[in-house]
């Protein structure tokens, strides 16, 4: 018997959403909340997964691998079918699994289990699979047992994060580079509405559907553009008319911006000019909100709030959207301060009580 623990992380994303499913850039980071995966490998033909946090566990045959009406094990079940489309197993094995990313929170913790289990698998099986390997089939995974036609950020994230280091990824050709995140005097706030509404996946799928049917008509005048990052506002001006078709105008119209502003935000980071960092991060929400509509009131309202606060240089909705997180660039000395009072006049607005998190980069998927 051989066994193996394996922790993998959730992500933030700096800039650049909803870019990575049409060839554009990224620059997320892996954070400190992160699944676990314990595998351990039996004599038997037997796959049991038990989830420690939810105290449940099923027990299916190797052979007899599919969907099952339990959310959390699609998760593990959808990686596991994924090897088998490339590898046997050689034996069944035990999965422990435990996560402390908040689910529903835009921080992917479906990436975090499908990482930590492709990683784990791909270790203790010896199947040689690249880190890059993994992290495509994790999406494939996700594409074919949760419905959602993701892009590579997440899994990307969650097994190449390194401490510190942010990552640029370019989803075009999958290269990508690292470096430090310095935000001397500022900090990393999450604020999490709490909510998640359920047209969330559904949604997800068809923007990335108006992407295509871009795409499409664009290239009945460019032959040779083949996503939107290789489009321009001029081309899609001369391709789609708005009266017509406003929302395919507008969705790739956000993502053309964005494309451009991700490379534009890197250099001000990279630069430290926070500023104009921050402003962009705002722009971004603009755009998510207004012209690709995957805001929903809670995230609007939260950006509302810190909008006009000087110790906020910029926050803007994170992930795919309709709940989860917002991303904050807060002054240190201000993140007490802003926290109370955002949390106050948001259960006023609301309702609902807000979370807070303070970001931490760590590294990617590893051995424990
Ligand atoms: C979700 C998806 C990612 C990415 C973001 C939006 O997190 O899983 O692939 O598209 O939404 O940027």
């Amino acid at each position: 018997m051989r066994s193996i623990r394996v922790s993998s992380p959730g992500r933030i994303n700096l800039i650049g959403e909803h870019t990575d499913y049409n060839d554009g850039f990224v620059l997320p980071a892996a954070i400190q909340k992160a699944a676990i995966v314990s595998l351990e490998t039996r004599d038997d033909n037997l796959v049991q997964m038990i989830a420690l946090d939810m105290g449940d566990d099923l027990i299916i045959p190797i052979d007899k691998i599919a969907k099952q009406n339990k959310d959390w094990a699609n998760y593990l079940i959808g990686v596991i079918a994924q090897f088998q489309k490339k590898f046997s197993f050689p034996t069944g094995f035990t999965i422990q699994l435990q996560s402390n990313v908040p689910i529903g929170a835009g921080l992917s913790s479906s990436a975090a289990i499908e990482c930590a289990l492709s990683f784990a698998i791909n270790e203790i099986f010896e199947f040689g699979l690249t880190k890059m390997e993994l992290a495509l089939l994790a999406q494939k995974a996700e594409h074919e047992f949760a419905g959602v036609q993701c892009g590579i950020m997440d899994q990307f994230a969650s097994l190449f994060g390194k401490k510190d280091q942010v990552v640029l990824l370019d989803c075009q050709n999958l290269s990508y580079q690292y470096f430090p995140l310095s935000l001397g005097e500022y900090e990393i706030v999450l604020l999490d509405t709490q909510v998640k509404h359920a047209l969330a996946s559904s949604e997800y799928n068809t923007r990335r559907a108006e992407c295509e049917k871009a795409v499409a008509m664009i290239q009945e005048k460019y032959a040779h553009v083949t996503s939107l990052r290789q489009a321009t506002i001029a081309m899609l001006e001369a391709s789609v008319d708005i009266s017509v078709f406003p929302k395919v105008y507008n969705r790739a119209s956000y993502v053309i911006q964005e494309i451009e502003r991700t490379i534009a935000a890197t250099q001000d980071l990279q630069a430290r000019n926070l500023m104009a960092f921050g402003q962009k991060m705002f722009a971004t929400h603009e755009g998510l909100s207004n012209l690709y509509e995957v805001s929903c009131a809670e995230l609007d309202l939260l950006i509302k709030l810190v909008s006009t606060n000087e110790k906020v240089l910029g926050a803007r909705m994170m992930g795919g959207g309709f709940g989860g997180c917002t991303i904050n660039l807060v002054h240190k000395t201000a993140t007490e301060n802003l926290v109370k009072l955002v949390s106050q006049q948001y259960e006023e607005a609301t309702g609902k009580k807000l979370l807070h998190y303070l970001v931490s980069i760590e590294e990617g998927a590893h051995i424990l």
